[in-house]
């Protein structure tokens, strides 16, 4: 979609006329680091061309509007000022009033409304963080349309403030930094304990980024990712008895095996293990990549699939499918779950040539298994949050 477009679907909506607020906000997929931002390791997301358009204009009175070109059926969603708070009933636009809610939280108070039109490209349901691309492009049309001079990085953990406290997931801050700070063709390499980060391109010279999507429904995907973060707590509690640490990222994978028994559950000990291990495999992954070593950044990206399936138990069949059968191909350099898990998506490098072949047999072989077929997109990354 176009400026043009955007203006033009606005317009069929709100009517034509006065000044308009136009914003782009992507989406995001990880490389690899997969939940360690909650457990204060390494990340390496990036930002896709395909994400969340805005147009908006203020009103003179505290009414909201939103219309979004995704659900066209449901009309036009009112919301007022006079009720900022969660309302189960009015879906998607809790993303959207959650974040005046949270400027508000921060003095950044609005007076007036606005019509917004809002229209996504990004694969419902996919876990490529249609939400935090939404939250991140709601926090900058209130910069342009308020005069608020937030910089991304500021809107990307108010975004996450409104997630974990107003639409209640407890997210780390993964999803809405890489939407806000993404940048064409680079990964953000972040260290979630510190909020330090540098780019490193993802120079891909020969290879797409493919993702293939399972299609399957993430029911308990929002308990099952509390449950993961609450059990890296305990595990963390119970090593902190016997050695000074702040998160599991503090930890080598030979200091967590020195310091194991201590956790005095398996299955907490194998969640840890996960955290800790992903975060030095990221940080390894990196030094990997910056070094021009795509083939052994693939390799741990499989590792990482491998730890996320049996340590940290969040992919089931369909994930697994994807990318067991992915590994099996020939031009493949790597491929694992990407996002929460549960359902949702898995992220491939895979060589020019041997795309169609990956789409056709990884396609084949899960429609078989599981009765449903996958979508592939093969996807460009892009930047950061931004007017147009
Ligand atoms: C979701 C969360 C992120 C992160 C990932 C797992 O996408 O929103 O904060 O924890 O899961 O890596």
């Amino acid at each position: 979609m176009n400026k043009e477009e955007l203006l033009q679907a606005f317009g069929a909506v709100f009517g034509e006329g006065g000044d308009i607020v136009t914003v782009f906000s992507p989406g995001r997929v990880n490389m690899i680091g997969e939940h360690t931002d909650y457990n204060g390791g390494h990340v390496f997301p990036c930002a896709l061309t395909i994400g969340t358009y805005f147009a908006a204009r203020k009103r003179d009175d505290r009414v909201f509007r939103f219309f979004s070109g995704n659900f066209e059926k449901q009309g036009i969603v009112e919301r007022t000022l006079d009720a900022l708070e969660y309302d189960e009933e009015k879906g998607f636009t809790n993303y959207l009033m959650g974040m005046v809610w949270s400027y508000a939280k921060r003095d950044m108070i609005v007076n007036e409304g606005m019509d917004v039109y809002l229209w996504g490209n990004i694969p419902n349901g996919s876990g490529l963080s249609s939400s935090a691309s939404i939250e991140v492009g709601m926090g900058k049309v209130l910069n342009e349309m308020y005069g608020f001079d937030v910089p991304n990085r500021e809107i990307a953990l108010i975004g996450q403030y409104s997630e974990n406290n107003y639409n209640g997931v407890n997210c780390g801050i993964m999803d809405q930094f890489a939407v806000a700070m993404g940048k064409a063709d680079n990964a953000i390499f972040l260290d979630t304990a510190t909020l330090e980060y540098e780019y490193a391109p993802l120079a891909l010279d020969g290879m797409k980024i493919v993702i293939a999507s399972s299609n399957k429904k993430r029911r308990l995907g929002e308990s099952k990712y509390n449950e993961r973060r609450a059990e890296c707590e305990e595990a963390l509690a119970e090593l902190q008895t016997v050695v000074d640490i702040k998160s599991l990222g503090e930890l080598t994978n030979e200091a967590f095996e020195q310091y194991k028994d201590a956790i005095k559950s398996e299955i907490r000990q194998k969640r840890a293990r996960h955290a800790v291990y992903e975060n030095q495999r990221t940080v390894e992954a990196v030094r990997l990549l910056k070094e021009g070593e795509v083939e052994a950044f693939g390799k741990l990206m499989n590792d990482s699939h491998v730890s996320l399936r049996d340590d940290y138990e969040v992919t089931g069949i369909e994930l697994d499918t994807l990318a067991e059968e992915a590994w099996k191909i020939d031009g493949c350099v790597g491929s694992r779950m990407t996002g929460a898990g549960f359902g949702g998506c898995t992220v491939s490098i895979v060589k020019d040539e041997a795309v169609d072949r990956f789409i056709k047999e990884v396609g084949e072989a899960y429609l078989k298994k599981i009765g449903y077929a996958a979508d592939f997109y093969v996807v460009s990354i892009g930047e950061g949050t931004h007017v147009i």
